[in-house]
Formats: C-alpha cells, structure tokens, sequence
C-alpha cells in the first residue's frame, strides 16, 4: 500500500521486531526510507528480518538483545546510536502475554510480564529521550493494547502492563513536549500474530473455528494484520502526526467504540 510518508536519512529502532507486529513495523519503516534496527532474542528470526529488507533495497541491522537483563535497554540504546549513526524514532513493542486470573498468576509470570511489557519500555524511553532531547528532538511510539485501556478477564498481568504503558505515554509526552520528543501509543485489538494464535490454542479446539468466533465479535468482523498497526505507528511517528503527543489510538476495527459485547 502506497504512502507519502517519508523518513529517509531517520534511524529507528524498533524492539520485537523478530514477528509479528514489530516484524511488520520493521518493514513499514524501511520502505518508508529509514535505517532501522530490528531487536529480539531470537538471532535468526532477527537476521532474516533485518536480511529481508535489506534484499528489498532497505538498510537494517539487528542486535540480539533480552531486555529483562540488566542494562540490556542502556546497551541496546548506545549500540543503535553507534551501528546507524544516532536514533530519531524509538517504537517500544516488545512485549509478552500469560492467560491467567489472580490466583493463577505465580509471582514469576506477574514479574516477568512487568520486566518485559513495563520495565524495559521505561528503561529505553528514558534513555532515548535523554539522546533525542539533546539532538535536537525525536519520537516515540509505545505498542500498548486495547486490553490496557479496558479489562479483559484472566489477563490480570498483562491488562495491568499495559495501563502502565498507557500511563507512561501521557505522562512522558507532558514531560517532554518541550524537548521536542513526542510520545504516544497505538493501543491494538486482536491482530493476527503469534499471539492471538497461542491465546486462541489454550482455549483448545480447532484454530480456524476459534478465529472465525473471534472475528465474529469485533464490529469490522475480522482481525487485522500486523501491517494495519505498523502503518499507524508509521503515521504517529511521522512529521504527519507533528501536532499528536500524549495520544492512545485504538487501532481494533471499532472494539474500543462500544462499552459492552457487540451484536
Ligand atoms: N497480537 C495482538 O492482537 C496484540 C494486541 C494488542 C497488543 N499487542 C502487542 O503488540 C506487541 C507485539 O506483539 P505480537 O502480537 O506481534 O506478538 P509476537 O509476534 O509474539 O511478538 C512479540 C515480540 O516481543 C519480543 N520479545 C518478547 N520477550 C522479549 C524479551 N524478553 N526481550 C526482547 N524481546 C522480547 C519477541 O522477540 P523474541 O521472541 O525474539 O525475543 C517478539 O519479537 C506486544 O507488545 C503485544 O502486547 C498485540
């Protein structure tokens, strides 16, 4: 799909971009003319991403990286500066889910679900915003989630990392609207990646039934793919969106317009 959104001569780096949502952002970026990084624990998934756009023409690199480690967000900022030469656009969308109630969620799972989804998205907004305040300015998109902004039930964790992420989008964008640093949030619905499919697989029964019944909910009647998202977070990045920061765009096919079950 054609756009005239440009960013030539920009570095982005975008986290997860081994699948799905960050995978699609990789490409959207790089068709878009940015040098981009991708990032992810899996090296051959990041390889053949960052391979793929460069066989398109495009310029990327990858950093293996686990951002639960200490200082692996510090070390992944620094590297990106290095390896493209400085850093306009961070895009925050590393992030994992568990099923589970309360009582289901062992301390492991709530922790791990905050060091991911929480933790490592302040350490490299923090650290990006202190190399784009003194460049002159930069943008930064976070992959919250619908369920950030609404409950959804045995999702306790991740519900409550994403809210956080939501909250850390207003409050960073306040802080540094003056910096030249904008900072929002694209908040998707059910998109098809990896995660839906593993979330639909511990429901048990057949894949493609469990996505039809899914679709069937969503006022659009269908999932999105993960370019649907990416070309939002292009736009929110984008001098397109120079007056946009501190938002929390819903991008789920009109689930977010409706307060209970759609007929
Ligand atoms: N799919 C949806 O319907 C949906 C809806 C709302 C929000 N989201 C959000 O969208 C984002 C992308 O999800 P997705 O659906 O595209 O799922 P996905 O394909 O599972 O992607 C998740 C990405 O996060 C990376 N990641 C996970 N743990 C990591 C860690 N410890 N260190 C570094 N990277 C890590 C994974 O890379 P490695 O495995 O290589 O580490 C992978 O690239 C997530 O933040 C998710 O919460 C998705």
């Amino acid at each position: 799909m054609g756009h005239n959104i440009k960013f030539d001569g920009k570095r982005v780096l975008v986290t997860g971009s081994t699948s799905g949502i960050g995978e699609a952002c990789a490409h959207v970026f790089s068709e878009a003319g940015a040098g981009v990084m991708v990032s992810g624990r899996d090296q051959a998934r990041g390889q053949a991403v960052a391979g793929a756009i460069r066989a398109a023409g495009g310029q990327a690199d990858f950093i293996a990286a686990d951002l639960r480690a200490p200082g692996a967000c510090e070390s992944l900022i620094r590297e990106t500066i290095q390896r493209l030469g400085g850093l306009d656009v961070l895009i925050n969308n590393a992030g994992i889910l568990y099923t589970a109630d309360a009582l289901a969620t062992s301390d492991a799972q709530w922790l791990d679900t905050m060091a991911v989804n929480v933790n490592a998205l302040f350490y490299l907004s923090r650290a990006a915003v202190k190399h784009m305040k003194g460049v002159g300015g930069g943008a930064i998109v976070n992959v919250a989630s619908e369920w950030g902004l609404n409950g959804e039930p045995n999702h306790v964790a991740y519900c409550a990392s994403k809210g956080a992420v939501i909250q850390i989008t207003r409050c960073m964008a306040l802080d540094h609207a003056r910096d030249g640093v904008r900072v929002n949030s694209v908040c998707p619905g059910e998109i098809h990646t990896q995660m839906v499919d593993a979330i639909l697989a511990e429901r048990g029964g057949d894949l493609k039934s469990n996505l039809r019944e899914l679709a069937s909910g969503i006022p659009m009647r269908r999932l999105a793919q993960p370019a649907e998202v990416a070309r939002c977070v292009l736009f929110l990045a984008s001098e397109h969106a120079s007056y946009v920061t501190g938002a929390n765009l819903p991008v789920d096919g009109g689930n977010n317009a409706t307060a209970g079950p759609y007929p």
